[in-house]
């Protein structure tokens, strides 16, 4: 079928793209736009056209794939161009997400009709670039500069209510009736003109409004070229003529389009897709139903997870042993969806609807009713064998039985149950009710359509989810593992904590190893005996520096919890130091850099070589949602590759790392992780 049929409806000309999933701006649907343009004008029977899109979305955007590639005619600046400068009115009928280049489309049409449901967004900063077929010109010329701003730099969609509001939407449809009532609205301003156009109109700002939208958002847009672009575009667009505002806006797209944050950005668009896939497992493979989710554990880690669940309106049974902690847990969940409402993100009827969804119990028997159930107690081998074991006895048949462990052995749990089959790990990262992440751990004997129900779930309750084998730590977590001893040592060679945890988010981080200890909590793994002193965690956990929670860790904490560096931590880093022999030195933070993101590489090569990881991209993901690399660089496996893995190889073995085999083998080929 062509991209872009058309068909007369008496004097209206209905163009209706086709291009399934999300009707993306593919050459053969601008080729066909184009035709449709072209054929209105030819045909003195046609007085309106109408574009409308089948399927299950307006324009969803240009064609993400095409970026990179040489570019085919019509570009879609031009192609809106033409749709504006029509003779006969163009009307836009938008359903589902107009997003982007579509978005740009429809602004481009002089009017639009939308039902209710519908979203308009400019997701393009997302991908580290700015809206390139004139929405930074015209955005703030039928809206406003304040709108245009929030919706460029945010990336986040509008509804169409508010669009109609603010000048972006002319007539809300019903939702049922949309074609119909765009066909009647065209034939309505057929003769009506001068023809509305976004260029016509101007486009006023306060005097100072742009600086200070840069100084408010100062910190969220740190380190990133988009936003500041999409700013100057719009800055443009008031400063400006029409064309020259659109001059402008192609040069800082262009500007954008070809640096390393773009490349970065958009690799993850497809990481994040192509880690819902599974090697070897067919994307129709029957799923198992799952109506209600059991959780073992009310404590922070089982309420958050309850939360994921009980927002996507799946029913919840959770479990505790004592009255006291399942109060405590169920009151947390409570006051976590009454914080949300008061910011407005939820409304009362949705926190009824959530809580009233929740069914707290003592009754351990009680999860046999349950068709998934998440362990999430104490970490310890131990305490797990001994529920599952009880598991395995209550669980109705082909219910999935999944633990929340961050390190253990999921194999050897799924041993002591007679359906290792059915059991795997569900990973969630703390706090688990807003971290997108979830490692899904495949053990030696989980079935395949167990493991595809899990994925699938994780895209129901909003997750990114990514498939781990079993190994200490999975992804995440083993990849951790050595920045942190390396951080240590650092400490011990004379940077300080203050130093390294300045290079971590110099680079992007959220936070950096010892700021990261804080808030977990320095005395998690701690062996508890305040006599015990062995090294400078031991030293801090007995002198009860445990992190935040205690008011102080490797930093000191005011009641705000902000920290500042602690003169008692130096003296017992100095006096380990001391007694490990070490000379202290100035370290510079290049060496940082490479002696504890380096190491996170190299361990990601053992991951992707054993096979634990499916592809590097999948790494790349565990690390953005789950730990916050910064999006721009593309996650660790991605940045290795354009800093170059000879170098990284390089610096590994300056510092006397051994190299991981794939790590060699790559940099010695001068190839990458991620294809
Ligand atoms: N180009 C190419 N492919 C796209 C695409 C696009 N703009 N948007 C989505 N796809 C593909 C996805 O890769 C996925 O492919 P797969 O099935 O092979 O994995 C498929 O369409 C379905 O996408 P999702 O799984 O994301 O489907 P959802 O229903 O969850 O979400 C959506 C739909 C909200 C439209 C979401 O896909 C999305 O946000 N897409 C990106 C929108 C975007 O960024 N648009 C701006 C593009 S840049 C631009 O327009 C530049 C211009 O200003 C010049």
């Amino acid at each position: 079928m062509a991209a872009v049929t058309t068909e007369k409806h008496g004097s209206v000309l209905v163009a209706t793209a086709n291009n399934p999933p999300v009707n993306a701006l593919s050459a053969d649907v601008r080729v066909g736009l184009d035709a449709a343009i072209k054929e209105a004008a030819a045909d003195p029977e046609v007085t309106a056209v109408v574009i409308a899109c089948a399927g299950r979305t307006f324009f969803a955007g240009a064609d993400i794939t095409e970026f990179g590639k040489p570019p085919v005619e019509p570009w879609l600046p031009e192609l809106v161009d033409r749709i504006e400068r029509s003779e006969k009115p163009v009307v836009a009928a938008i359903h589902g997400t107009a997003l982007g280049g579509g978005l740009e489309v429809a602004l481009g049409c002089h009017y639009r009709i939308a039902v209710p449901s519908a979203k308009l967004g400019t997701p393009e900063v997302k991908l580290g670039l700015l809206p390139g077929a004139g929405g930074t010109q015209r955005l703030p010329r039928l809206a406003n500069v304040e709108l245009a701003l929030k919706l460029v730099t945010s990336g986040n969609p509008i509804g169409a209510k508010e669009g109609q509001a603010a000048g972006l939407i002319d007539r809300l449809a019903s939702e049922d009736g949309l074609l119909d009532e765009a066909i009647a609205f065209a034939r309505e301003v057929a003769d009506s003109r001068p023809l509305p156009r976004a260029r016509d109109k101007t486009a006023s700002a306060e005097p100072g409004q742009f600086d200070a939208f840069r100084q408010a958002n100062a910190r969220a847009f740190r380190n990133q070229h988009a936003p500041e672009n999409n700013i100057k575009a719009v800055e443009a667009a008031v400063s400006l003529p029409f064309d020259e505002g659109m001059a402008k806006e192609r040069e800082l797209f262009m500007q954008l389009m070809f640096g390393t944050q773009s490349a970065a950005l958009r690799h993850i668009f497809f990481a994040e897709r192509k880690a819902a896939k599974i090697d070897g497992i067919d994307d129709d493979i029957t799923l198992r139903p799952i109506n209600r989710v059991g959780i073992i554990g009310a404590g922070t880690m089982g309420g958050g997870i309850a939360m994921n669940f009980l927002t996507a309106g799946i029913p919840v049974t959770i479990v505790e042993m004592q009255a006291e902690a399942l109060e405590r847990g169920t009151g947390t969940i409570r006051k976590n969806y009454e914080a949300t409402a008061a910011k407005g993100r939820m409304s009362a009827e949705q926190v009824a609807g959530a809580m009233g969804a929740l069914s707290p119990t003592l009754d351990f028997d009680k999860l046999a009713e349950c068709d998934l159930i998440i362990e999430a107690v104490y970490e310890s081998m131990e305490v797990k064998k001994e529920v599952f074991t009880r598991l395995d006895k209550i669980a109705k048949p082909g219910a999935i039985l999944a633990s929340n462990t961050s390190y253990l052995d999921i194999n050897e749990i799924a041993a002591v149950t007679s359906r290792p089959q059915d059991v795997l790990g569900m990973h969630f990262f703390s706090p688990a009710n807003v971290m997108k992440l979830l490692e899904i751990v495949r053990g030696d004997k989980t079935a395949d359509d167990v493991l595809a129900t899990a994925m699938a779930l994780a895209k129901t309750i909003k997750k990114v989810a990514v498939v781990a084998g079993v190994a200490y730590g999975f992804i995440g977590n083993r990849m951790l593992m050595p920045r942190q001893v390396e951080a240590m040592k650092l400490l011990m060679e004379g940077a300080t904590p203050e130093q390294v945890d300045r290079v971590h988010t110099e680079f992007g981080m959220p936070m950096g190893p010892f700021q990261m200890s804080d808030l977990a909590g320095v005395d998690i793994g701690w062996h508890r005996d305040p006599a015990r002193i062995e090294n400078v965690r031991d030293a801090l956990c007995s002198a009860g520096r445990w992190g935040q929670k205690t008011g102080k860790g490797f930093y000191d904490y005011d009641e705000k919890r902000r920290p500042t560096a602690s003169a008692e931590v130096q003296s017992i880093i100095d006096e380990f130091s001391a007694r490990s022999g070490s000379v202290k030195r100035e370290v510079t933070d290049e060496e940082i850099l490479e002696r504890t993101v380096y190491p996170m590489i190299n361990e990601g090569a053992l991951i992707l070589a054993e096979g634990k990881a499916q592809r590097a991209s999948d790494i790349d993901v565990v690390w953005i949602y789950g730990y916050g690399f910064p999006p721009y660089k593309g996650g660790p496996m991605f940045w290795a590759d354009q800093e170059g893995l000879g170098k990284i190889a390089a610096g590994l073995e300056k510092h006397g790392f051994e190299v991981a085999p794939l790590l060699r083998e790559k940099a010695d080929a001068n190839g990458r992780f991620n294809k």
